[in-house]
């Protein structure tokens, strides 16, 4: 069982700070009761991380810092721990913002206990970049110059795995890879030049060479293919499952450390280069994903954040 370290926090109302939400009256007492039983069913290595910080209730957070649910001030263990002379490290959970959000005890409770693993995590020194998933996620970046080193083929099934982990409503299983290494690159490299030459009068030899070996940009290509349901909403959510596979394989290429790019243009649409693929009428070619090794010479942008902000409507919060 976790102690729960009771601390003087923000100044108590006079009257237990009572607090009516909808159906829920809940005092300041009860409302530290939940919090320490939030803190009983937080796991390890949590729950260790619990004897070095002292965990507080107050009303809600100052006033110019909006409605927070918990804050850490401290030194995360990973930054050297605690200077001697310095207060403990503390994590302060706000009553308010918590009763006006989850006024339903359980949801409370749960959302208190996940917000005493979010403070402790800051004193573990974790934060958001260090959660694999989110590192992947804002870390990955289209690359799309990489080196003609192979890329192991076990490495490339682990890719095609985390595909095909996408959502997928109907469980249709939408997609088809097909991997192309080698002369294979070449191959559908022809058609597209074909393609090309169907529609470009003047394209000369070296220009058609060209266009024939734009595959052989990467040593592995994988054309994720869509086969769509007959129904028209069902294909709809066919294609966008397969676009979720996409990006699960970039980001699956990214934590394996490879360098990866979804390409479109003209070569997904042309006829040719769909036939070489084995493609049929309904059948669409998505994307063409290159994947290799990066070159590291720096040339990779730095990984841009790029908030949700100016792309968002928040309704009912
Ligand atoms: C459907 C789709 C098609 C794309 N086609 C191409 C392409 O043909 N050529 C290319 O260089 N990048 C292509 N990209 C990659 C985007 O240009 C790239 O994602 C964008 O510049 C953002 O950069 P980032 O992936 O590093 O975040 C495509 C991306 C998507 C989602």
């Amino acid at each position: 069982m976790c102690e729960y370290h009771r601390m003087e926090g923000g100044p108590r109302p006079p009257n237990g700070g009572i607090t009516s939400i909808g159906d829920v009256t809940i005092g300041r007492d009860e409302f530290e009761d939940l919090v320490a039983e939030a803190m009983d069913a937080i796991p390890e290595p949590f729950a260790s991380a619990l004897d070095e910080v002292a965990v507080v209730v107050e009303e809600h957070a100052r006033g110019d810092m909006g409605p927070l649910y918990g804050l850490y001030i401290g030194v995360p263990l990973i930054e050297g721990g605690l200077p001697s002379g310095i207060l403990p490290a503390r994590i302060a959970i706000y009553m308010h913002p918590l009763i006006d959000h989850y006024p339903h005890r359980p949801d409370m409770v749960e959302q208190v206990r996940i917000t005493v693993l979010h403070e402790l995590g800051h004193h573990l020194g974790f934060d958001e970049d260090q959660d694999p998933v989110l590192s992947a996620i804002h870390g990955r970046r289209s690359v799309g110059r990489v080196r003609a080193a192979p890329v192991a083929r076990e490495v490339v099934e682990e890719l095609l795995d985390a595909a095909v982990a996408a959502p997928n409503h109907k469980e249709t299983a939408p997609w088809r890879f097909v991997v192309l290494a080698g002369d294979a690159r070449g191959a559908v490299g022809e058609a597209h030049a074909q393609a090309v030459a169907r529609t470009r009068a003047n394209l000369t030899p070296e220009g058609r060479a060209k266009e024939a070996a734009l595959l052989d940009r990467a040593p592995v290509v994988i054309a994720c293919c869509l086969i769509p349901g007959e129904d028209p909403v069902r294909a709809r959510e066919d294609r966008d499952a397969v676009a979720a596979a996409v990006q699960n394989l970039l980001l699956a290429a990214h934590a394996r450390g490879l360098g990866a790019i979804w390409r479109t243009g003209t070569m997904t649409d042309e006829p040719e280069v769909c036939e070489a693929l084995g493609l049929g009428p309904r059948d669409a070619l998505v994307g063409l994903v290159y994947v290799g090794h990066p070159v590291t010479d720096g040339e990779t942008a730095p990984p841009a954040r790029r908030g949700a902000a100016a792309h968002t409507e928040w309704r009912g919060w």
